[in-house]
């Protein structure tokens, strides 16, 4: 277990509670003894995600997603198991102790990927900082108006020119190249030479929120082609999961609950040492649900201020959508056509800057006078052309007051019939296609068991005396769902050991089976609400015992059959003997 002591995570668990991390990442609201919230890992508009504190588990009925709070760690922060038993020792105020250095080398490949970009990104610093390409790339900065602080804190840098600049300095600090590879920043040639993705351009480090080093975007000194080169997705990043700044912008955001989200990084580097901190850059796309959940963790309250472009302009709608959905309140700036908010803050100054954040529209103002300006409302096509594009943004309004007010605004703005638009409103249809992305692992399969077989599996992992009932009258082989005969087996192993293990610990027991997982709080959750536990557990006993009889029974069916094809009298007449017994308990 990566050199963390079984006991220490148990130590964990044990001062953890549940209920309490989950919160800290997604509003949740008490419902019995119970919490319910909407599930952080699919787009759902009513909760079907529950946290159990008693159990120790989370289960998402919507997409099947559950576990412990490891588990949750792991999915949420995109962690691998030693680190999220570490972030949570840190909060409990257990101390792991410190491995051997053979424990050390089994850190994770997260970890030392993690470790290799802070590398990467201290050797870029120092290349920025010394020598001869200081004079071009620090020149660079300087006419960007890009300043010495930034640049420290932002840790910008610069990648040399050479082929192979990076790869020897990972070299000698004795990486190979398979790690290097993985990391993003070294690329195998056609020859099976080893060389550097990014050469002489400005380096700007993306970091998570914690501030660990996920990837690196790059710059181009002069106007050349590619403009901007990024590190692909690696195991520790992907692109549409992270905002630029934010670890440096968070507390400023929580502080002044609001947010201002640009496109690129000098979009944000601009305003930032202007003293425009609650701010973060979305990389050039429009906002993913991941980035405005990400968001959401600090500030409800949205600024979109992307590039006065065509594809500015279409970012912010497609995140516009989104965003309502997400009941998310959102305002946007628009700059004058051509400009960026960092060409604009060169030119005009950061006051006026300020003016103009002052100016946010509402999103409903915004996007309908960005469609007037495309389309004619002057003529019927017109006018419908811009209703079609209104109408799916105000039926996300989950305000129903506000819904219908904006609704009127349209019917009058259009010069139109409010009631023409009620009806046309009536016939949009929710789309989440676009933006349902499940995450790299695969979801778990719904679960195909009976609903006797989760019963009984649910009320074992409540109760000992039940394993025991089980167990007097069934085996595991009883079971046909896949995910619980692995429980079933597991449980009827710890009660032969005489040892009770919580549902959170067992949960632990099937680290690399994720559908077990999902299934154990799948399960119980679906047994916490059944009354007259006792009686449920007979008759499912029954029913599952009914239904292996049958099976039995129509298998013999199959053997008497060949026996008779074969001629086997004698051996027909046994198998008979055997239905006629098995028939008996059979239940009509
Ligand atoms: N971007 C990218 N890859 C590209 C183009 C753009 O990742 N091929 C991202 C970058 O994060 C960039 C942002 O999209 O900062 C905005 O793109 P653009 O407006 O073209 O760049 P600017 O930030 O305005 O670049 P500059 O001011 O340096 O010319
Ligand atoms: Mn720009």
């Amino acid at each position: 277990m990566a050199g963390i002591p079984e006991y220490i995570i148990d130590q964990v668990r044990e001062r953890t509670d549940i209920a309490e991390v989950i919160s800290k990442y997604i509003p949740l609201k008490k419902a019995g003894r119970n919490y319910r919230a909407l599930c952080p890992f699919h787009h759902e508009k009513t909760p079907s995600f529950m946290v159990s504190p008693a159990k120790q588990i989370y289960h998402c009925f919507g997409c099947g997603a559950g576990g412990n709070v490891f588990n949750f760690l792991i999915k949420y922060e995109r962690v691998e198991f030693p680190e999220a038993v570490r972030e949570l020792a840190k909060n409990a105020g257990v101390t792991i102790p410190e491995t051997s250095s053979a424990g050390a080398q089994k850190s994770s490949l997260t970890e030392k990927l993690h470790v290799l970009n802070k590398l990467v990104a201290d050797f870029y610093c120092e290349n920025l900082r010394k020598g001869q390409a200081q004079a071009v790339s620090k020149n660079y900065l300087v006419k960007r108006n890009i300043n010495q602080n930034l640049i420290e804190r932002f840790m910008l840098g610069y990648a040399p020119k050479s082929w192979n600049g990076l790869l020897d300095f990972l070299k000698k600090k004795g990486y190979d190249e398979s790690v290097l590879q993985k990391s993003g920043l070294i690329i195998e040639g056609r020859n099976g030479k080893f060389f550097d993705r990014f050469r002489d351009k400005i380096m700007f480090p993306i970091s998570d929120v914690k501030g660990r080093i996920k990837g690196f975007g790059s710059r181009a000194l002069d106007n050349s082609m590619p403009k901007y080169m990024n590190s692909p997705d690696t195991f520790i990043y992907n692109k549409g999961n992270h905002l630029y700044g934010l670890n440096l912008s968070w507390e400023e955001i929580r502080d002044k609950n609001s947010v201002v989200v640009v496109e690129g990084y000098t979009d944000l580097l601009t305003p930032f040492q202007h003293g425009i901190k609650n701010i973060a850059a979305s990389l050039g796309t429009a906002l993913t649900l991941e980035q405005i959940r990400l968001l959401k963790r600090y500030t409800n309250n949205i600024v979109i201020l992307f590039d006065s472009d065509q594809a500015g302009e279409n970012a912010t709608l497609r995140s516009l959508d989104l965003l309502v959905e997400e009941d998310v309140k959102v305002k946007v700036v628009q700059l004058p056509k051509g400009e960026d908010p960092d060409s604009f803050i060169n030119k005009n100054g950061p006051d006026k800057f300020k003016e103009l954040l002052n100016s946010a529209q509402d999103l409903f103002d915004y996007k309908l006078n960005l469609l007037l300006s495309r389309h004619n409302a002057a003529d019927l096509e017109g006018k419908a052309l811009v209703a079609n594009e209104m109408l799916p943004l105000i039926s996300k309004i989950k305000n129903a007051i506000l819904q219908s007010g904006y609704l009127k605004r349209l019917a009058e703005i259009l010069i139109i019939g409010e009631a023409d638009l009620r009806r046309e409103l009536a016939k949009v249809k929710p789309d989440y296609s676009y933006h349902y992305k499940p995450y790299g692992e695969p979801q778990a399969e719904p679960l195909k068991a009976n609903m006797a077989e989760k019963i009984l599996a649910g009320l074992m992992l409540e109760d000992r005396n039940f394993v025991r009932s089980v167990k007097e009258n069934l085996n595991c082989g009883d079971f046909k769902d896949i995910s619980i005969k692995r429980i079933v087996e597991r449980l009827f192993e710890y009660y032969d050991m005489n040892v009770t293990i919580g549902v959170s610990k067992l949960i632990d027991c099937f680290k690399d089976e994720e559908n077990v997982r999902a299934s154990i709080s799948e399960l119980i959750a679906t047994c916490e609400n059944l009354v007259d536990k006792k009686k449920n557990l007979d008759d499912c006993i029954q029913w599952v015992k009914q239904c292996g009889l049958k099976d039995k029974l129509k298998n013999l069916c199959k053997e008497i059959k060949t026996a008779q094809n074969s001629g086997d009298e004698s051996r027909v007449v046994d198998l008979v003997i055997k239905y006629n017994d098995m028939m008996k308990e059979v239940r009509t």
